[in-house]
């Protein structure tokens, strides 16, 4: 199915509508601005041409969403919509020029329902906002992206972010219930409702969850939550090697009896790599690789009785040491290892390739082993980490001081995408697939398949205005 759009400029009179229908204070061309505005985490110096904002839209309501969506469809122009920037996939590029629209300043708590126990935000409200506001009413929201500290929630559905509680309560999409959208033609409707149950046609409000911007425009989302667990406990087990961790992973649900919120691997290089960066000795700094295991409970006595099972469980299965944090302070101390690879090996690293691979949890010491394997053969450095609980694993392959590094890099990446495949995996876990990724969904995804991606686009934004050059290649 290859298809090619044409797009207009953004020209004088678009900016005029533009400013007359939101507010001149609503709209910048800012030279600056618009430089920071056009790419994510992933730098626009990773892909090839240029990639910029026309121009910028800051919406304050729906209302205003409607009026920017109607002014690009009547002149076709791309329309690229941006949290706070923290995405992993150029998801917030605007491939193609044109308006991106940020959500700054959509950043409202609308409600907090406690008897239907939900609450209304606005896209632009940053995730950590919301647990905060959630547990000031005693409440949970779930949603725990590494990121969630800036990440808008908007962007967190639009990606279906993931992070560091998906084993126990699952990923962003499975904590929404509705969302107000606006349509590419500029509408402004809602997908599902304050409701546990609804069959009543397609379940489009998950349809929106990790649909990248592409189909239509978050304005509101209505959210679950759950009651806070008063205690949690984090163990930090040390073990000699990366196989002994992975291999217990499995036990701790099976034999531990219990469903931790969090169980996160880290080998010794991400470990060396946290500690390089932070510049303080870490709790199993020295380790072979270690695991993350977080366990909640309302009573103090019981939760202690399960960490101490979980503990010794992992000493049985290999762990030389176990810490336990149950104060703030010492809970913080591990977490900021966990959360300080990622930008560790940014760092410290110019040249990598990081992945975001998924596979059945069983096979999670597979894929280590394979990409030990072939990062071995090849000479490469790779730090691995991540989800252990859920399958999703980041592993950083890291380029070698060489000119041909991309396509050493390449090689690697296309032998670990394959071994991916045979474990019945997939490309990417949680960060999307947004600019950087797309040329590599044939691999992942039948013809027929990417068929239907493209189809569903068609149907809800037949111009493609809607975040264009994502997800997929229109020209095959
Ligand atoms: C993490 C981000 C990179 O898990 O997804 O640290
Ligand atoms: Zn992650």
């Amino acid at each position: 199915m290859g298809l090619s759009f044409s797009y207009n400029r953004v020209d004088q009179e678009t900016v005029s509508l533009l400013k007359s229908a939101i507010g001149k204070n609503n709209v910048s061309s800012d030279e600056e601005k618009l430089l920071s505005y056009s790419h994510d985490e992933v730098p626009s110096s990773a892909y090839e041409g240029t990639h910029m904002a026309e121009l910028l839209v800051f919406p304050e309501t729906a209302g205003h969403v409607s009026e920017i969506m109607k002014i690009a469809s009547a002149k076709r122009i791309p329309v690229t919509p941006r949290g706070a920037g923290t995405g992993l996939s150029g998801g917030a590029l605007p491939a193609f020029g044109g308006i991106v629209m940020s959500f700054e300043k959509m950043n409202r708590i609308i409600e907090l329902d406690e008897k239907n126990l939900t609450i209304t935000v606005e896209p632009g409200v940053v995730t950590s906002e919301i647990s905060k506001m959630a547990a000031a009413h005693d409440l949970l929201y779930a949603g725990d992206p590494c990121s969630g500290d800036a990440s808008f929630i908007g962007g967190n559905i639009a990606e279906n972010a993931g992070g560091n509680k998906v084993v126990k309560y699952g990923a962003t999409g499975a904590q929404v219930l509705a969302l107000e959208v606006v349509l590419a033609d500029g509408t402004i409707t809602w997908f599902g409702g304050k409701r546990r149950k609804d069959v009543t046609g397609l379940d489009f409000t998950h349809l929106m969850a990790g649909s990248e911007g592409t189909l239509a425009i978050i304005t509101k989302a209505v959210l679950k939550l759950l009651p806070l667990p008063r205690h949690s406990a984090d163990l930090l087990a040390a073990f000699p090697d990366p196989e002994t961790a992975i291999a217990f992973v499995p036990q701790i649900i099976k034999k531990g009896g219990i469903v931790p919120a969090s169980i996160e691997f880290m080998d010794q290089k991400a470990l060396s790599l946290a500690e390089k960066y932070l510049n303080y000795p870490v709790p199993a700094g020295e380790a072979g690789a270690a695991l993350i295991i977080q366990l909640e409970g309302n009573d103090p006595e019981i939760l202690e009785k399960e960490y101490e099972k979980i503990g010794n469980l992992s000493k049985e299965n290999g762990a030389y040491e176990v810490y336990v944090a149950d104060t703030r302070t010492t809970k913080e101390r591990i977490w900021q290892v966990r959360k300080a690879i990622p930008e560790a090996t940014s760092f410290f690293y110019s040249r990598y390739t990081k992945e975001d691979l998924v596979v059945p949890t069983d096979r999670v010491p597979d894929l280590l082993g394979k990409i030990r394997d072939i990062c071995s053969a090849a000479n490469l450095e790779w730090v691995t980490y991540g989800h252990a609980g859920d399958g999703n694993m980041h592993c950083t392959v890291i380029g070698p001081p060489a000119d041909n590094w991309h396509e050493v890099l390449r090689g690697v990446q296309e032998k670990i995408y394959s071994a991916v495949i045979e474990m019945g995996g997939t490309l990417s876990g949680e960060h999307g697939i947004g600019f950087k990724r797309k040329s590599d969904m044939k691999l992942f995804l039948d013809r027929k398949q990417i068929e239907l991606i493209k189809r569903v686009k068609l149907a809800f934004d037949p111009d493609n205005i809607l975040n264009p050059g994502k997800m997929v290649e229109w020209d095959q």
